[in-house]
């Protein structure tokens, strides 16, 4: 759709949303923040109009249903139905399953997946009836290849897979739902020691910059992606891809 959306971000006060608020709300988009930290998401919300740009400030926890469902009343009277979500919020918890409690590991699902669950449940039906609408799940490599971090590799496999099991009830709406991959991106969420591994472990050596995640998030909200659905986008460097038996890069 050619035509400026209202786009609801969630984790917009995050490290990997300012590279995708700035070239979403740079395409003529409104974005509509959320943020479990208020002050996060109205920083986000400012800095987008800083540049030009329109946007408007929430805070809501993901995980809380009727958090949610209060969010979908504010939002729609304020900046009216929304054409695409962004459910990019997430925690990654450094626990090993020996220092993981069942509490733990819940809150990670609860954030994770259960939150992109309600979102899309609250916000898809306006998305129905107008026709159109794109959901895009932020869901991770870790997801992919299995991860140290238990609670975080299951939730992401786990909305990998919601992601492509929610075609059916989208069948012949107008509404595309597809998750995102990244590999290691340039936000705080990264600890040095896993940059200073991309070298040896990334084909292209790169860390992905947030605009890249950004770009590939504008692309699939054009028309020329509407046969793109139900896919696990990676935007990982070729990590994902690598037999790593045989790469001898260590140089
Ligand atoms: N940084 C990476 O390398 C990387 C790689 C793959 C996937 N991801 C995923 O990308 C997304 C964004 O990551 P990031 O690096 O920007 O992380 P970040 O920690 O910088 O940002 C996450 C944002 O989500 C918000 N948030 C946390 N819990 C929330 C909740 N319950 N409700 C609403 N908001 C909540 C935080 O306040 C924060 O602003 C996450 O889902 C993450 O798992 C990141």
């Amino acid at each position: 759709m050619s035509t400026p959306l209202n786009i609801l971000v969630t984790g917009a006060g995050g490290g990997m949303c300012r590279g995708i608020n700035a070239r979403l709300a740079g395409a003529g988009h409104t974005i509509v923040c959320v943020d479990l930290n208020a002050e996060a998401s109205e920083a986000a919300a400012q800095t987008i109009r800083d540049s030009g740009g329109n946007a408007s400030a929430f805070a809501a926890d993901v995980a809380d249903e009727a958090a949610v469902a209060r969010l979908l009343a504010e939002v729609t009277s304020a900046v009216g139905p929304v054409q695409a979500l962004v459910n990019a919020a997430g925690i990654l918890d450094r626990k090993y399953l020996a220092d993981s409690t069942a509490e733990s590991f819940r809150r990670a699902l609860d954030v994770n997946l259960v939150g992109p669950f309600n979102l899309i449940r609250a916000f898809s039906p306006a998305m129905i009836e107008a026709g159109w609408g794109r959901i895009i799940n932020i869901a991770s490599i870790a997801g992919v290849t299995g991860y140290p971090y238990p609670s975080y590799a299951a939730s992401k496999a786990g909305l990998a897979n919601l992601t492509r099991s929610l075609l059916e009830d989208f069948w012949g709406t107008g509404v595309t739902v597809n998750s995102v991959c990244p590999g290691v991106v340039d936000t705080p969420m990264v600890i040095q020691e896993v940059r200073d591994q991309v070298r040896r472990r990334v084909p292209t050596q790169n860390v992905i910059e947030p605009a890249e995640i950004g770009a590939m998030i504008a692309f699939l909200l054009t028309d020329d992606a509407r046969n793109i659905n139900g896919a696990d986008l990676l935007i990982d460097g070729g990590a994902t891809r690598l037999f790593s038996l045989f790469n001898n890069h260590e140089g």
